[in-house]
């Protein structure tokens, strides 16, 4: 690892440029901002239960307002809950196994939010 720092910056920038053609290696635990913070945009167990009430479309105040970067933004969960990969690539958050796919997989609930919307940060 130690011999490759001369590199370091070419490859992130080149990954960063790749985001969303190449697709990203296994996730490593603890690379999400959220893996280091101790609470949502609201508390945990609100969160558990009513996360989908947030980020509605019917809050069309968001759509038709344009309100964005409220803390109820899906870009927002995404950039928090999205892990990397082995090389800090961002790793989709619907991944199979990822944060959003989680729970969801077990509860068969299905969504179909990121056809449209971006799975990982930074992107808009
Ligand atoms: C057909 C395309 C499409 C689909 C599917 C879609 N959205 Fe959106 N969404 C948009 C557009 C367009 C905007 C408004 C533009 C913007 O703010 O980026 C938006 C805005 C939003 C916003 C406010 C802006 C932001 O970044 O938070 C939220 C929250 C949101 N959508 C959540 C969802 C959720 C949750 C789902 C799945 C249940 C979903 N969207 C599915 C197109 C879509
Ligand atoms: C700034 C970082 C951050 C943002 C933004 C964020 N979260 Fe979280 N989220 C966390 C953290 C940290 C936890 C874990 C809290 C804990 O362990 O008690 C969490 C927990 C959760 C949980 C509960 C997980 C579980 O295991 O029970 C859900 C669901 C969730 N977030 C969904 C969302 C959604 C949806 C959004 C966007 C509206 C979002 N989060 C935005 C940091 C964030
Ligand atoms: C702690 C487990 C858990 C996590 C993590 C989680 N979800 Fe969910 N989600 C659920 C459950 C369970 C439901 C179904 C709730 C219901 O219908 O009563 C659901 C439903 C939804 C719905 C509504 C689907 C529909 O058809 O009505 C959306 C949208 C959604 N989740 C988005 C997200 C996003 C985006 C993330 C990642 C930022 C996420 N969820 C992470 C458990 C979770």
């Amino acid at each position: 690892m130690t011999g490759k720092s001369s590199i370091t910056l070419p490859a992130i920038l080149v990954s960063s440029l790749w985001l969303g053609t190449v697709s990203a290696g296994e996730a490593v635990e603890g690379t999400a901002k959220a893996d280091k913070l101790k609470s949502c945009v609201e508390p945990t167990e609100v969160m558990r239960r009513d996360h989908f009430e947030f980020i509605k479309h019917q809050r069309d105040l968001a759509v038709h307002q344009g309100i964005r970067g409220s803390k109820h933004s899906l870009a927002g969960c995404v950039d928090c809950h999205a892990r990397k990969d082995a090389e800090g690539k961002p790793v989709p958050v619907n991944a199979e196994g990822q944060f959003c796919d989680s729970c969801h997989d077990y509860a068969a609930v299905h969504i179909d939010c990121f056809s449209c919307h971006s799975t990982v940060p930074g992107e808009k």
